[in-house]
């Protein structure tokens, strides 16, 4: 989906998609060339089992690793998952070493901070997305009830992409409103609650994957504004350094993209009980993060 979505933009010479299964990802990638006429895109679209089929790329997008099955949480994954994104990153160092990553593997916030240090690219070049999609789930249960349309709801989700999701109500609009004055406190929780879960609840209905739609459309947007490179802020899995007073973690935060990544990280005059909750966010992943001493 991504793939495609990339190639529908029109903005790239070619995208080539890369597995480990022989065939798989040349099959998909020739399937998809074939309605190029149809969708009206030029972007020339390959496929390949090969790493080298990398070479020269300016953006990465990192899928690869296994999904969560039923009943599993996005760190059952972290040893599996570590080590495929080892291979991965090594990969991407020989054969585009100039490269913008932005990592999708779960769990995010874990795989953002290993892409980061398998590449041993800057910070800046290894971006992990979850806030534009938990963001985007948030607008579209807002949408289900009926007070407004998904594209009218603006709001970013931060911290972390699991059970520390932060999703700041003060910082969430209906057209011009804030959003607390257009649904009540209940709603808006119950809202949030299902936000969290809904990678989850994607996982349950499918039985087998997760979601594939909405996340790469998640990453296309990320993608478009580095290409775009007019300063769009949007919400992106960052080291955070200093950042919000915040523990030097991987953080969802507002970041200031541009053509090779961050440009900055964006503050928001956030509320007191929002700011301790992004503050438990950040320590949480910092404690996931100092354990991954131990995968590698
Ligand atoms: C989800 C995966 C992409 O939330 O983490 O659906």
């Amino acid at each position: 989906m991504t793939a495609m979505r990339l190639a529908e933009s029109d903005l790239f010479a070619s995208v080539a998609l890369i597995d480990v299964v022989p065939g798989l990802a040349a099959g998909l990638a020739l399937d998809m060339w074939h309605g190029a006429g149809l969708y009206g895109f030029s972007t020339t679209i390959e496929g390949s089992d090969d790493p080298a089929a990398l070479g020269g790329a300016e953006y990465i997008v990192i899928t690869a690793g296994r999904p969560r099955q039923p009943g599993m949480n996005r760190t059952d994954l972290t040893v599996v998952n570590a080590a495929i994104l080892e291979t991965t990153c090594r990969a991407i160092r020989i054969h585009a070493p100039e490269a913008t990553v932005v990592v999708v593997t779960n769990p995010l916030e874990e795989m953002t901070h290993l892409a980061a240090r398998y590449t041993g690219f800057s910070d800046e070049r290894v971006i992990g997305m979850a806030g534009v999609l938990d963001s985007a789930r948030f607008c579209s249960l807002v949408g289900l009830t009926g007070r407004a349309k998904p594209r009218e709801v603006r709001a970013l989700a931060l911290g972390s992409h699991g059970p520390e999701m932060v999703i700041p109500l003060s910082q969430a609009f209906v057209g011009d409103k804030p959003i607390e004055s257009v649904l009540d406190r209940e709603t808006l929780q119950g809202i949030v609650e299902r936000t969290r879960e809904s990678g989850g609840e994607v996982v349950k209905l499918l039985q087998k994957g997760s979601a594939y739609f909405s996340p790469a459309e998640s990453v296309v947007t990320m993608v478009r504004a580095m290409v775009a490179d007019r300063g769009e802020v949007l919400p992106v899995c960052v080291r955070t350094r200093a950042a919000y007073g915040l523990r030097d973690a991987r953080v969802g935060l507002p970041v200031r993209l541009g053509r090779h990544g961050v440009k900055e990280i964006v503050n928001l005059p956030l509320r007191s009980d929002e700011q301790v909750a992004l503050h438990d966010a950040a320590a949480r992943i910092a404690a996931r993060i100092d354990e991954l001493g131990t995968v590698r």
